[in-house]
């Protein structure tokens, strides 16, 4: 036991150096930045300690499961033997509100981490006859789920010459489910290689993004911030020309555990508020 409890406190101090390291380093290339998320602290934490303002919420009996009329819920929840498939059920309500609008359209689509191959078939019968599935997983066994409209690609998420690879056989990504190998490292590096080289309109699924100081979310958010941002250059009465983040990325959701990413179908030029009306008030 005392052993047990060295050892923890050893692994934690490990980990505590790590970071440090980390930080040091950001400091050092990224000062600016850094200074700015100093500045956040206060009203993240102000955010992070909400939780107990939503204590009086009632605990349910049971859970409201996602209708039947999800089609993709209604596969799974069917779907007893056969290759497996492994997902939160509140993810089925999000796949639907986010992909609806790819069915029976020409689609590529991927998946990261396949696993016992089960979601690849799933993901074909959800999307329809023009859809294209590609599987990428790091665990060789993976190759036998290749088929006629599925494609399988052995190699190692965090690895950006993999991405290049990828991306020379299949130029073109429209939706991607990364449920892959999860580290915030690699869910940072397939952001960053992926999403800038998906089309307009596409779909970006980071997966099991758990626990309350993950990592990906905090990059996440840095992103958020970053559409919030102003690119300085005023367009009109009120506006300005859109950065390129804001060109590239409609919106930013977070779900438990899930963090989704959509793309302009339109990239904007310009953000604008114009003022419509003829009587206002005249305190501003
Ligand atoms: C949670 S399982 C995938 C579950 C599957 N998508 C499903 O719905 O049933 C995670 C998979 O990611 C793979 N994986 C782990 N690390 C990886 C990496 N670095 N690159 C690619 N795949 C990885 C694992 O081999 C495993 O098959």
């Amino acid at each position: 036991m005392a052993f047990y409890r060295v050892y923890k406190a050893a692994n934690h101090f490990n980990y505590f150096i790590r970071r440090f390291l980390v930080i040091c380093k950001v400091f050092i290339s990224q000062p600016k930045i850094f200074i700015q998320s100093v500045d956040f602290l206060p009203e993240f934490c102000r955010g992070f300690s909400i939780e107990n303002r939503f204590d009086h919420v009632p605990t349910p009996n049971g859970n409201k499961m996602p209708d039947v009329s999800n089609p993709l819920w209604k596969y799974f929840a069917e779907y007893k033997t056969g290759p497996g498939v492994w997902k939160w059920n509140h993810y089925f309500e999000v796949y639907d509100r986010h992909f609806s609008k790819f069915r029976n359209q020409p689609l590529n689509f991927l998946e990261i981490g396949i696993y016992s191959g089960g979601s690849l078939p799933m993901w074909l019968s959800y999307f329809g006859d023009q859809c294209h599935v590609f599987g990428v997983d790091i665990e060789e066994a993976c190759r036998c789920y290749e088929s006629d409209r599925i494609r399988v690609f052995i190699g190692d998420q965090q690895d950006r010459s993999f991405w290049s690879r990828f991306c020379e056989a299949v130029p073109e990504i429209h939706v991607l489910v990364d449920d892959g190998g999860h580290t915030p490292e690699q869910q940072m590096v397939t952001l960053e290689e992926m999403l800038p080289r998906m089309p307009a309109g596409s779909v970006y699924v980071c997966e099991d993004t758990c626990g309350i100081s993950n990592l990906f979310t905090a990059f996440a958010t840095g992103l958020v911030h970053r559409l919030n941002g102003d690119s300085g250059q005023i367009h009109g009465v009120l506006g300005y020309t859109a950065t390129g983040v804001q060109r590239a990325i409609h919106s930013i959701h977070f779900y438990p555990y899930m963090c989704v990413i959509e793309k302009h179908s339109f990239p904007p030029r310009t953000l604008e508020a114009p003022k419509h009306g003829t009587q206002w008030q005249p305190f501003l």
